[in-house]
This record gives C-alpha cells, sequence and structure tokens, in this order.
C-alpha cells in the first residue's frame, strides 16, 4: 500500500481496492501532472499540507453514481414509516431523513418527493451531505438529465418534474425546500456530533467502498443518529447486519432496510390511502441510452450481487466477463438481464436483446427483461413491439405487486 493510499483510507475510510488500483493510479498522475509535482513523495507531502489539492484528489476517486427512485422498494417503504408516525409530526418536530452520501441529489430529492406526495409537506426535512463538492453543488442546482431517470418501475417518472430548454429538468420548488444540503464526510471524527436524531438514514452504495474499519465506524455512528423505531437504508449488497449486529433486516428484502435489533419489527399497519410512491401501476418510457439496472432479487454478497455492484459502479465489460462465466454454469432470468444490461451500456443493442430475450425464454414474465425490450423496442421505432411489451409489462408488475402484498406491511 502506498503512502497515497493510506492518506485515502484514514482521510476518506476509501478501501483502494474497491474503487481499483488503476483509477487511484490515473486519478494520482492526473493530479501530479497538474500541480506540477514530479514524484509521488512529493505528491504525497503536498497533499499532507493542501486540504484543497486532497479535495481535488478525493473528486477524481469518489464514484458519484446514482438515480432516481433507486430502489424503489426503499421509498415505498420510507412512506409507510412516515405515515406511521404522522400524527406526531409538526412543523417543528418533523420526520426527519438523513441522506449520506447524497451524490448529486438524486436519492435526496427522491424521498423528498416521496413524502410531498403522502401529503407531508412542512412535515419532513431531509439531510443531504456528501464529500464531493462538486456533488454537493450538483445537489444545490437541483436540475437533471434524463439519464438521471432510470427506474421503470411504478416511481414518479420525469412528469413529476419541471421540463427545462435544453432538456433537463427541475426538481420542483416545493420539494427541493425541504432538503438540506451540505459537504460532510461520513469517515471524519465527531461526524454530524450534536446533531437531533434522524427518523430515516439512507447511506447506500458507500459502505461498499469503504474499508471494514470506517464500515464499523460508520455503523455505530449511525446507531447514534438513529431515533427509536427509525429505519436504515442501505444499498443492494450492503449487509449492515453482519457488519454491527446491532441492526436487523427489516421489511421486504428489495428496501435493504434495517432497524436497531431492539426496536419491535414491524411497522404500522397501511396508511388510509396508498403511500405515493407506490402509484397504480405503470411502465414508464425509459430511454434506451439509459439502461435500467433491475432491482436485485439475489442475497447480498452474492455471485450476481457482485456483478451489480460492478454496473453500478459502470464497469460493465468486467460485469459482461464475470456473467458470461457465471451463466454457463448457473442460467438465471435476472443473470441474462444483467447481462443485457451490461451489453447496453456498453452500446452492444442486439447483443442486449438477445440477453433479454434469453431471460424471457427461461421466464416469460420476468418484470425488468421486458421493460428492457420495450426501451429497445421504442428505441427503434417499432410501435406495435413496444406494446406488446408494455402489456405484458404491465400484467407482470400486477402479478409481482399482488405476490409483495402491496406496500406497507
Ligand atoms: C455511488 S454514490 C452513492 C449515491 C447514492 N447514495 C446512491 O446510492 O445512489 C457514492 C457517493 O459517496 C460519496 N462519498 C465517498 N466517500 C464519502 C465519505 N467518506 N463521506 C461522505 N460521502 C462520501 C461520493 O462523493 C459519492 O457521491
Amino acid at each position: 500500500m502506498t503512502g497515497i493510499d493510506t492518506l485515502l483510507r484514514e482521510s476518506l475510510g476509501l478501501a483502494v481496492g474497491s474503487v481499483g488500483p488503476r483509477v487511484i493510479a490515473a486519478a494520482v498522475t492526473a493530479r501530479m501532472a497538474a500541480t506540477g509535482c514530479d514524484t509521488e513523495a512529493g505528491y504525497l507531502l503536498r497533499l499532507r499540507v493542501d486540504p484543497a489539492e486532497r479535495g481535488q484528489l478525493t473528486e477524481a476517486v469518489v464514484v458519484p453514481e446514482t438515480w432516481f427512485f433507486r430502489y424503489p422498494e426503499s421509498f415505498t417503504q420510507l412512506a409507510c414509516l412516515a405515515h406511521s408516525r404522522r400524527a406526531a409530526l409538526t412543523p417543528t418536530t418533523p420526520f426527519r431523513v438523513l441522506c449520506v452520501p447524497c451524490s448529486t441529489g438524486e436519492e435526496p430529492y427522491s424521498v423528498a418527493l416521496t413524502l410531498h406526495r403522502a401529503g407531508l409537506d412542512g412535515l419532513f426535512r431531509v439531510e443531504a451531505v456528501d464529500v464531493s463538492l462538486k456533488a454537493v453543488a450538483a445537489t444545490r442546482a437541483a436540475t437533471y438529465p434524463t439519464t438521471a431517470f432510470r427506474e421503470a418501475g411504478p416511481v414518479p417518472g420525469r412528469d413529476a418534474f419541471t421540463p427545462l430548454p435544453g432538456g433537463r429538468y427541475a426538481v420542483p420548488a416545493a420539494v427541493a425546500s425541504a432538503v438540506r444540503v451540505r459537504v460532510g464526510n461520513l469517515a471524519a471524527p465527531g461526524f454530524l456530533a450534536g446533531e437531533q436524531p434522524f427518523d430515516a438514514i439512507f447511506c447506500r452504495n458507500l459502505f461498499i467502498y469503504l474499508t471494514d474499519e470506517a464500515r464499523r465506524a460508520a455503523a455505530a455512528r449511525f446507531h447514534h443518529l438513529l431515533a427509536p423505531g427509525g429505519r436504515l437504508f442501505s444499498g443492494h449488497a450492503e449487509p449492515l447486519g453482519m457488519i454491527d449486529a446491532r441492526f436487523k433486516i427489516d421489511g421486504p428484502p428489495q428496501a435493504f432496510m434495517f432497524r436497531a435489533a431492539d426496536a419491535p419489527p414491524a411497522l404500522a399497519a397501511p396508511p388510509e390511502s396508498p403511500p405515493a410512491a407506490t402509484p397504480p401501476p405503470r411502465v414508464a418510457a425509459p430511454q434506451p441510452a439509459a439502461p435500467v439496472t433491475p432491482a436485485a432479487s439475489t442475497p447480498p454478497g452474492d455471485a450476481l450481487s457482485l456483478v451489480r455492484t460492478r454496473l453500478d459502479a459502470g464497469r460493465a465489460a468486467d460485469a459482461v466477463e464475470a456473467l458470461t462465466a457465471h451463466l454457463g454454469d448457473a442460467p438465471t432470468p435476472h443473470g441474462y438481464t444483467l447481462l443485457g444490461v451490461a451489453h447496453s451500456m456498453l452500446g452492444r443493442s442486439a447483443d442486449a436483446e438477445r440477453a433479454f430475450t434469453q431471460a424471457l425464454y427461461l421466464d416469460p414474465g420476468h418484470y425488468d427483461a421486458l421493460v428492457q425490450l420495450l426501451a429497445l423496442a421504442q428505441g427503434r421505432g417499432d410501435a406495435a413491439g413496444a406494446a406488446n411489451f408494455r402489456r405484458r409489462a404491465d400484467k407482470a408488475h400486477a402479478l409481482d405487486a399482488a405476490e409483495r402484498n402491496g406496500g406497507c406491511r
């Protein structure tokens, strides 16, 4: 491990292997060139004395990948949790949500939009925090390209945003005003010390990049920051219960939701009106250029979860290689769908279509594969094909929803 690796581990909690040594090496080379440092030792010295340069290197090594309503089931559960507390909420004692890391803002605004649609305006606050100055600036700007909308399931799509000239979309003011954005480093000692507890904490797709020590420290901090009966939402490959036994998985597997072990497991009964994150089934029209990463239905830590982690980090070629090896031994519809997504990300639509079709061969009602084929049909102007896949996807979604026993549990 180089001195720079050690510095990144100490300052960010970053497990250098998780982003890949080549990414770090490329970032260091680029920053050495930008700062005119000839040797790594000289650049390390500069990093130690210059916080602005540490910030620049941080920007170069973090992975900001995110999108609206990533893991839709988490937002359904969030709406249920907020409804269960509604009677106790006032403008001065609102439902408090922490999003760290917030990246470019899609996640905290998904939270705020969920609670806005649940009728809780004025009764909730979202704190959005990220270590990246660029990410925080993008969150504050609150305007997004179409690629930020990747979920085709029953979640609000672009039509819930304000279209801007140039093809971007703005977060509605009533939603944006409920979100406070700030720079913060989860690995820093005393992170959010002195904060009031939060009813919900979103910490998704960060633990995968942290050292074991940093994960344990972060979990302990969240345990301290979580209000009694609160819930913590993690990413699909982040088994919080294995990091800190004081957390227990709770709710449907695809919500990746945890409660403190000493809190009661069940959320409140379903609200009188369904939460806004579960509107009537519909299939959005995803952009072919922005492939949907299907919700993981596999247990954390298995081969497909690892592949999904690579996809989430934009490593599509690695994912294709791993999947090609894996599917030979264990062909599954979910695996073929991930393969199709990886091909789509690499711009190989014919290979993508073959993979999605193979997924349907194994499971004719596979929702994610149907939505992807719908997007591909739309992309090539095949209206009849698109209508056929839309009908089948709607049917698959209705069956899934019935099996899931509706939103809250
Ligand atoms: C993959 S994004 C996750 C965004 C969002 N939570 C999601 O799941 O879509 C990872 C983010 O973690 C941020 N990050 C990395 N290390 C951090 C740290 N120590 N404290 C706060 N944020 C950090 C990065 O800047 C990046 O925006």
